[in-house]
């Protein structure tokens, strides 16, 4: 064999292997939405009951429409945070003017200090506020403010909640076991910002209050972006673990937090395990590194530095690119598996740009399509699985089971990556079945989290009692 020749089988051999080791077949798949939907019961059960942390939310009525009044947000959870006004005007005519201003985080304070985070936020929000001017709708009145906040929190009021722990880029050791909400107040103090956060809230939760504003159907919010988690609407009744008395709705939102869901059926391979190990976070959310925008890139690139050091299909590689974490975003897998150009021409400029990585033949680039395909598919029906433990938690989507329930999702993997999303949408009806899957819908909820936590914060505002 010449040694292209022997290459290509190489390859073939390691994306093979990949191929099975990330194999979701549908009964895999029903055992994984069976143990989500255990882990949740558990979860709820008792503090601690669970990796799936089951948070109350303290949000046990969802928005309808009435609210009304000007309220701000503040949603952080990326390497971005967003600041928004929102004029809320009742049931007719609802959301009747959205600002928002969008400001990127220097990566330094994502692993600084809890009051350099925390002040950088402040400073930007009372740059907002000082933008609008004299505004004579707050000479009287204090200004609210929705803060969603995208980790996994203990929350101890609507306005109150202790850190547990970092996820995603993050890692910042003194803000955790701190309250969240008292180191933004503070912040916004030392900035002369009078503003209160009438609610602390999570993005998952942000999104079902949104996705319910519109339509009262909705009843799962799930974020696949960045990270990946989900919030439902939980029978009050069936939360053990919830204190005192029960809430007058009968209901409660839950925060699952399914990011740190863990299970011996999840297909993990040995590129996962290597992730995980030199994570920020390693043996925490292994069901977020498998699912969510952060990784799938980096799945990636493992598995083609792995071929590209058992044998010379990649021609003369410099390694220095290919050893790099994260140097493949979930975007650029994107773009390679879209690719619809006759010789992949998209394909070679991403690994010429991101891996310096060129002249390869057509189908070696056909084969890197195929392992973004392996990745982001497991990703997508792992995902579809973890919305059918949910549903089935809640008794949705059964059949014969006609109410119809929706779920919102937000989030960049879902919004823009297509194959992603129409293979999460497939899933769900494979795994529901045509019939009972007739009663479930999925929507795009854009930009729900931090609207759900400006209609939140109107819910909660001072100003009602
Ligand atoms: C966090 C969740 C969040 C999700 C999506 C996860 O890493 O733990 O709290 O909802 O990312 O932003």
């Amino acid at each position: 064999m010449v040694a292209a020749e022997e290459a290509a089988v190489i390859a073939e051999q390691v994306v093979a292997a990949l191929r099975e080791e990330c194999a979701t077949p549908a009964s895999r798949l029903d055992e994984v939405a069976a143990a989500m939907a255990d882990e949740m019961a558990a979860g709820l059960a008792e503090e601690g009951g669970s990796k799936i942390k089951m948070i109350v939310s303290y949000v046990d009525n969802l928005p309808n429409g009435s609210e009304e009044g000007l309220f701000y947000a503040l949603d952080l959870g990326g390497t971005n945070f967003r600041v928004l006004r929102v004029q809320l005007a009742g049931k007719e005519r609802r959301v009747v003017k959205r600002e928002t201003r969008e400001v990127s985080i220097p990566p330094h304070l994502m692993s600084g200090n809890s009051s350099e985070l925390f002040g950088f936020i402040a400073s930007a929000l009372a740059k907002f506020v000082e933008d609008e001017g004299h505004s004579a709708v707050f000479s009287d009145k204090q200004r609210e403010l929705g803060f969603t906040f995208s980790f996994p929190v203990r929350q101890t009021s609507i306005t109150s909640g202790t850190l547990i722990k970092w996820t995603k880029a993050f890692s910042i050791d003194d803000a955790v076991g701190e309250d969240v909400v008292a180191e933004l107040q503070t912040a916004m103090e030392k900035q002369g910002l009078d503003m209160r956060v009438s609610a602390l809230i999570n993005d998952t939760v942000g999104t079902l209050a949104a996705g319910s504003y519109y339509d009262e159907d909705v009843v799962v919010g799930v974020i696949l972006g960045t990270g990946s988690n989900a919030a439902y609407v939980e029978k009050a009744n069936a939360i053990p673990k919830l204190e005192g008395e029960l809430p007058k709705s009968g209901n409660m939102v839950i925060n699952t937090e399914w990011g740190n869901f863990s299970s011996s059926c999840l297909p993990i391979t040995e590129y996962d395990q290597a992730l995980d190990k030199e994570s920020l976070n390693p043996g925490e959310q292994i069901f977020e590194k498998l699912i969510s925008g952060m990784y799938l890139g980096e799945i990636v690139r493992r598995v083609l530095l792995k071929i590209s050091s058992r044998c010379s299909i990649f021609g003369n590689v410099d390694l220095i690119k290919l050893n790099t974490h994260f140097i493949l975003r979930t975007p650029d897998i994107s773009a390679m598996h879209h690719d619809q150009t006759p010789d992949l021409r998209i394909v070679a400029e991403k690994l010429a740009d991101n891996l310096k990585i060129t002249g390869t033949s057509l189908e070696t680039r056909k084969m890197v399509v195929e392992i973004c395909d392996i990745v982001t598919r497991r990703s997508a029906r792992l995902a579809a699985a973890g919305i059918v433990g949910i549903l089935r938690k809640i008794g949705r989507g059964t059949p014969g089971h006609n109410r119809k329930s929706v779920v919102a999702i937000d989030g960049g993997l879902y919004e823009h990556y297509t194959e992603f999303r129409q293979c999460l949408e497939s899933t769900l009806t494979e795994l529901l079945g045509e019939d009972a899957s007739k009663s479930v819908a999925v929507r795009l909820a854009n930009d729900g989290s931090g609207l759900g936590a400006a209609l939140i914060a109107a819910a909660h505002s001072q100003y009602l009692r």
